[in-house]
Formats: C-alpha cells, structure tokens, sequence
C-alpha cells in the first residue's frame, strides 16, 4: 500500500526506476509527524496545573480546604510514635539546626547557594523544610516544590526516603519523574525529577507556572544539564519576580554560583564526619604485601589491535607517570623511603594494578579489619561487572555466604537498591562496587572503608577533530575528599587510595564542566527548541562558555542532518527530534523507522545504542565471546544487525523460560537487555503520542526487510561514515575528518578479511590514541546517497563531494536526476508536519 516504500527498496536493491517520483506517492500511508505538545505534557507527567490565572473563587476555596487537609495529614503523622522517632533522627541531621536560617534566607530571597558536607541533609531535608512550612501555613495545595538532581537513581531513591519521612507512599505529597518514568499523584506538591525532566518541562512551559520554588541539587558536579539550567533559569527570575531558586552543592566552591547569580546569599551547613584515615598506594603495598606487576607481564594479551593501541599509550603515560613519582620520591618528604618501594612504584600501572590489588585490598579488610562496609570506587560499568565476576569466580574475600557483593548502577531494581542502603545482618560483609555516582549523590550509610581507584571516566571532546573521547582520567581533589569522605558517616574510616601521595598532590582542584569537555548537539537542539534565540549568544552566557569551535561543529551537524535550517532555525524534523530523549541521530533513526514501517528493530537498536552494549566481552573469554556474537552476525556485517538478532533470540527463549540460559550460552547481559525491551516499550509509546506512529499494526510491516534496515540506520548514523577499500592483507577505512580509523575489536566487522560494502556507518567513534569506531554496519552507496544526510542543504554537488566523489557511476545524468529528485522528495517528507 506504500508506494514509496516500495520504490526505495527497489532501489536499494538496485532495480533502479527511472520513473520520477511524484507528490503523490508521498500523500499514502502513515507519514504524519505532526506533534502534540499535550501529549508530551502527559508524558512527562506535568499535567495542567489547576492554579491558573483565571482562578475562580471555588477554586480558591477548594485549595485552601486541601491545605487545611495536608496540615491536619502532616501533624497527625508528626504526632504519631513512628513519626516522632522518624523526627528525632531527622533533628539529628546537621541540617535542622540551620532549618530557620535556610526558609528565612529563602523568604528574604530569590535565589539562596546552599552548601554543606555529603550526608548532612541538603537533598533530604531541604525540600521537605520548605514543604512543611509551606503546609504548616496552610499554603500546601498552592505550592509546587521542583528538586533536580543529576541522576536518576537519587531523584528515585531521595523521593522514596522523603516520603517515608512523611509517613507516606511515593506519589501522595512526594513523587518523582525521570525519564520515560514516574510517580506522581494529583496531591504531589514536591517533585524529585532529573536535570534532564525540568529542561523538557521548560520546553513546553518556559515560565514554570504554578512553580513556587525549584532546587538544583549538586551544582558542584557542573553536569551539562545543571550549567545550561541555569543559564535559562537566570532568564526567567525577572520575569517570575515570585519564583525561588536554590541552589544546592557539596563542595565549597559556592562563590561561584553565588556570584553567577549576583551575589546571592550562601547559607552554609557545618557537618560532622568522623575522621577517615588515609592510605596511599605506598601504605597499601607494605600492608597487603602486594606487589606491582611489572608491566610487560600484560604483553600476552598483545593480539588485540585495540591492546595494542592501549599498551603504547600507556608506555607514554607510564613514563609520565613514573617519572612524576620519581620526581616525589625524590622531595624531601620521601627521601627516606625504601628502595625497593621505589623500584616497584616505577613500574606502577595505573591501568593494569586495577583489579588485583583491589582484590588485595578487599583481602586485607575482610581478613584483618574491623566491621563495617567497603564502597569501592572504580572507572565503569564494564569494570564493575569483571570484577565482580573475578571475585566470585575466586572466593578470596572467605566464607562467599559471609559477604555481600553488590554493584551499583543508574539503572537498577528497587530490590537491589534496598540491598545497598540496608545494613546486612551481623557478620556479612558489605561490599559496594560503585562508579563516582557514589560520590555525592547516594549516601550509604554503614560505609567504613572506602577503595578508591583515583580515576572517573570522563567524556572529553576534540573540538579540532570533532570527535568525542572516552577515557578514565584522574579525578580532582574535590572527588577525592568526597570519595574519602563516605568512610566517615557512622565511625572513624579508612580510605585507600590506590595511588601514590605525589599523584593526588597533582591532582586539579576541581573537575572541568562537563559543557567544556562534550559534543553540544543535543544542548544546540534544545536551545533552539526552547526558542532561546542564537545558539552562539545563549551558550556565551553560561557560568564558563565552552569553545565558539565546539559550538561552531554543533550547529552544522545539526544542519547537515537536517534539524536545523540554513539559518539555525529549527526544522520540523528538529522539533521532532527536540521531543525524543535521545541523541538527535538516534531520534532520527525512530522517525525514519517509524515512517518507513520497520519500527520494531529500529526501537531495538536504539534502545541498545542508548542504553549499552548487551554484549559482554570479558577479558579472559574475548575469543568465545567473540564468536558468540559472530554467531547473530551470520556474515552481514553489521552489529546492529547482530544486536537485533541477539535480542530476538532472547525474547523468543524468555518466552520458554530459557532466558537467562540463552544470555549465559551467547555472552548476553540479561540485565541489559531488558533494559533495552523496557526502553523499546516507552519508546513506542512517546512515538504514538507525539504523532509520529499512527498506526500500531502497520509500523512493522516492513521489518523483516534487511535492505531497508541498513538503510534507517544510514539515516540515523550519517555522517557517521567511513569508506571500505578492501586490500590485499588488510582493510582501509577512512572517515572524512580523520583519515584512517581502525574498527574496535568488539566489532563482528573486525574479525572479517572483505567487507563487500563501499562504507561502513557507525555509532561512535573513539580517540583512545589511533581513532577507533565501535559498533558498524556495511551500506551500500545507494542508501548513502538516499538516506545519508540533507540533500537539499549541499545540492547534489555537495553532496558528492561530501561522498568524495567515490560514486563515478552516480555521474550519469540521468541517473543523477533521479537519484536527486526521490532524495529531495524524502527530505521533504522528513520536513513536513
Ligand atoms: O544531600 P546530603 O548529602 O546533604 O544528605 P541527604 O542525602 O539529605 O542525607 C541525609 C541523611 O539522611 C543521610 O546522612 C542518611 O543518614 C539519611 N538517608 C537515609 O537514611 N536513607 C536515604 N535513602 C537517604 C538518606
Ligand atoms: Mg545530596
């Protein structure tokens, strides 16, 4: 019934019609893109706030008797046993005694810099002060509390806590709302939601109406949601004179958001921590009698391209490295040290010491120390994940039935969650492996002794290149009294630092904005969408403005992929895009899928792309994994493909109750592909509801068709792109920026000889030393040439330039008249409402 569909794909198959395409084989089918601002309200569980302008008298009353009815709620809970007890603990935070201080500073202003110590009730208490108070002055049903936090398993679990602090379920006076989630009741008057949530409400409601006060939590982290936040939020203030802000950071670099936002008062709240001991690598390797492998034991691994790649970096830092700790050992305060510590501190690794001296150290506190918990910090998931696994897999750590190994991350179960923050009983010991979301915004209560692996990792962004960087990198000396900090909550801690003293002493003060270290496009699709007017003046304006050059390569991504129009302004594609909570290729994708009825797979990789890799590649089982995954391959040259297949496969086993079996046979994390189904879900639904699927039955009958995949994902991909020329030995890719790149060993394409596509279209591309891109699939030039980019922006010209003039054939004028007539023809479509 899709006469375009068909079209394309027989193109793509290379029957190529020389028939014109004409107006009407685009007015068939299901194309609308039209978008409802109402049901993105509904989504993101902002419904129309009663308290409107036209207030009517009932309605005024109606207020006031709720109100009443939320302070009759609060002081019988107040008055009963259990919230007496919940109210002596909560007077026993450090933040009560400055309780009066903080809602006068409050009332006296319109916006407050709050700061004290991790654990001393900011994010907890705070909002509930100026909640209670709002209630006791039977102002409760007229007041809406807003607190964003970075992340969202705190603004879920703070939710949870605060409102068990009231005596009440989630979603009563307390909720919270994070993305694609949320609990949130007709009464709900304080919202915990993301950073992310709050910028999506301003999207459709620029003047907050009906907030009364917002609370931007862990401003210190200078995440790129909170910094552009508050570049909008210093807009609105004079035009919401009765609007409060507060702002809300751990460390004491308050100054500098109170002098952002004029001079605003900073009300600080002294905090009580136990003093928390601290070994550095130099303590730990005599009191572990761990020593530092030297680093060519590691050589074995050295068929590994990507290894490779690695070790040579690493020898350079490694020098760097020793050299600076030579320099140390040299200073005065180590003059004398043991010589046999200096010669195995020379050879230190700071990437390869990883997991077995962790596992020294978890050795010696569950051998030799006293109770209490250990929270260890470490660079990422992956990490988390093999570690846990090697300790498992060896029980070092004694009795496995005496010890409680638990790993914490963004996306897990509220089971597993309460795991984490609930003592365990007598004698088991606690471990957390942690990422640095630990640092700041969780509080684990029974922590003792902290493991610090000193690095986070961090996204970094090569402006010169346009190309973004991942890479474990030293932490500040903010992060590290924070890490250290944890140990100290209920009794004097220990932290080891699993560096020498003269690395800490190196470290910067403070980490660098994330918006000075990553690629802009989002923020850019935002601000136009936000209507905040040039992308170039807003971003100026930011607490510390990032490169015109980072801005610059933002802004024509976002033309070449058509979201933007030649003079920066949003395309109807682009405000499509801006409604979608994922990167502007990946929402391209899903509207590509959902217009060309292959929707099914697409949601699958997307939400794989978005969520992580369910393929998991240990370390010492690279090779079966490897071809486990080769396997969902069969020789198509795409992992995305692969992906598809793999999550295919699990939902078909999970259905027999197989699942985990499938996942443990074919190297699969479960727990992410369930992550990606439920992704998949949400997605579907915000498509429909933005008007982007009509109709459910039909978006999936072209799934099964290979061809017109490759080609969605081309859409979504480019310009993420390299040319293929197969030779003799090896293969050649190139990209445009960058010349040669090389293909990460995960990919199936890195164990083939040929790959007969003339390019290759990626996800990402990584600068660990050479250029690496991650997950690839092969296209062909003709859905490069249909799909890839925005004809109508480069004019066939361009756009073959942009190809490298590769496609000679292409030159042929009537071929090029057609190619050029069905590609204007589908950028329109992609264009229209
Ligand atoms: O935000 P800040 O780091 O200042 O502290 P908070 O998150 O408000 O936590 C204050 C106190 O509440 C912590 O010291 C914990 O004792 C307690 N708390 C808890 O018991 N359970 C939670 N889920 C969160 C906090
Ligand atoms: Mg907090």
């Amino acid at each position: 019934p899709f006469g375009l569909q068909r079209l394309v794909d027989s193109h793509l198959r290379g029957h190529l019609s020389r028939k014109p395409m004409n107006k009407e084989s685009f007015a068939h089918g299901s194309l609308s893109t039209s978008n409802s601002a109402n049901g993105l309200l509904t989504d993101e569980g902002f419904d129309e706030q009663e308290e409107s302008s036209t207030r009517s008298v009932i309605a005024e009353r109606i207020i006031t008797r709720r109100s009443l009815q939320m302070r009759n709620k609060q002081q019988d809970w107040q008055e009963s046993p259990e919230g007496q007890r919940m109210l002596e603990f909560r007077k026993s935070l450090p933040a009560y005694k400055e309780r009066d201080t903080l809602l006068d500073a409050i009332s006296r202003n319109q916006v407050v810099v709050v700061s004290g110590e991790t654990g001393c009730g900011k994010t907890t208490q705070l909002p509930q002060y100026i909640l209670e108070s709002e209630i006791e002055a039977a102002r409760g049903a007229a007041c809406s509390v807003i607190c964003t936090q970075p992340r969202r398993i705190s603004a879920m679990a703070v939710a949870e806590r605060v409102a068990a602090e009231r005596g009440e379920k989630i979603g009563e006076s307390v909720g919270y709302k994070v993305r694609l989630e949320g609990m949130k009741g007709r009464d709900t008057r304080l919202l915990f939601c993301t950073t992310g949530i709050l910028l999506r409400r301003l999207l459709v409601d620029r003047s907050l109406k009906g907030v009364t006060h917002v609370i931007v939590d862990e401003i210190h982290e200078r995440g790129m949601n909170e910094d552009f936040l508050l570049i909008v939020l210093k807009d609105l203030l004079p035009r919401r004179p009765e609007l409060k802000l507060i702002l809300m950071s751990a460390t004491l670099n308050a100054e500098l958001f109170s002098s952002y936002f004029g001079g605003a008062p900073t009300v600080h709240i002294p905090g009580f921590t136990y003093p928390v001991r601290s070994h550095f690598l130099e303590n730990i390797l005599e009191m572990t009698g761990y020593k530092l492998t030297p680093y060519n034991q590691i050589d074995n691994y050295g068929q590994d391209k990507m290894w490779k790649m690695q070790k040579q970096a690493f020898r350079k830092r490694k020098t760097q490295i020793a050299s600076a700790v030579e320099d140390a050992l040299m200073a005065a305060d180590f003059k004398d040290y043991s010589h046999r510590t200096r010669e195995s501190l020379s050879c230190w690794n700071p990437d390869s010491i990883g997991f077995n001296l962790i596992e020294h150290v978890l050795c010696h506190i569950c051998r030799k120390e006293r109770p209490g918990a250990v929270l260890v910090f470490m660079t990422g998931w992956d990490d988390i994940n093999s570690l846990k696994d090697q300790l498992q897999a060896h029980p070092l750590l004694g009795d496995p039935s005496r010890v409680l190994l638990l790993a914490c991350h963004g996306s897990m179960a509220s089971a597993e969650q309460k795991l984490i923050f609930d003592k365990p009983e007598d004698g088991v010991r606690k471990i957390v492996l942690a990422t640095n979301m630990a640092e700041t915004s969780i509080t684990i209560n029974d922590v003792v002794f902290v493991v610090d692996c000193g690095k986070a990792k961090e996204t970094s962004y090569d402006a010169l290149n346009n190309t973004p960087c991942l890479l474990p990198s030293w932490i500040s000396k903010a992060s590290d009294r924070q890490r250290k900090g944890r140990a100290g909550r209920v009794q004097p801690g220990e932290c080891y630092h699993l560096y020498p003293r003269c690395v800490h002493d190196a470290f910067a003060d403070y980490q660098m904005p994330e918006l000075l270290r990553t690629p802009l496009q989002s923020l850019c699709l935002q601000i136009k969408s936000l209507q905040l007017g040039s992308i170039s003046d807003f971003l100026s304006k930011a607490l510390q403005a990032p490169e015109p050059l980072s801005v610059q390569n933002a802004i024509e991504y976002l033309k070449m992929i058509g979201a933007l129009d030649e003079n920066e302004n949003l395309t109807v594609l682009g405000r499509n895009l801006s409604m979608l909570p994922v990167e502007p290729k990946l929402g391209k994708m899903l509207i590509f899928g959902a217009i060309f009825n292959c929707l099914d797979p697409i949601m699958t990789i997307v939400a794989g792309l978005s969520v992580r890799d369910p393929f998991l590649m240990p370390f010492d089982k690279k090779d079966l994994a490897e071809s486990a995954k080769a396997q969902f391959s069969s020789r198509d040259f795409s992992d995305h493909l692969a992906l598809i297949r793999a999550f295919d496969g699990w939902k078909d086993a999970e259905r027999e109750q197989a699942g985990y079996e499938y996942c443990w046979r074919n190297f699969l994390s479960a727990q992410t592909l369930k992550a990606i189904d439920s992704l998949r879900k949400q997605f579907l639904y915000l498509l429909k509801d933005n008007g982007l699927v009509e109709n459910v039955d039909s978006c999936n009958t072209w799934s099964h068709d290979e061809h017109l995949i490759r080609a969605v994902i081309c859409a979504g991909l480019f310009p993420g792109i390299c040319s293929v020329v197969n030779k003799e030995k090896s293969i050649s890719l190139k990209t445009m920026e960058d010349g040669g790149v090389l293909l990460h060993s995960n990919s199936v394409n890195a164990q083939e000889a040929r790959i007969p596509f003339p390019w290759l279209v990626f996800n990402e591309k990584v600068k660990v030393n050479a250029v690496f891109v991650r997950d690839s699939t092969g296209v062909s030039d003709s859905m490069v040439l249909l799909f890839g980019g925005n004809f109508s922006r480069a004019g066939l010209d361009g756009h073959m330039k942009m190809l490298g003039g590769y496609l000679e054939f292409f030159m042929k004028p009537e071929l090029a008249a057609t190619y050029l007539s069905i590609k204007r023809e589908l950028d329109e479509l992609i264009q229209t409402k």
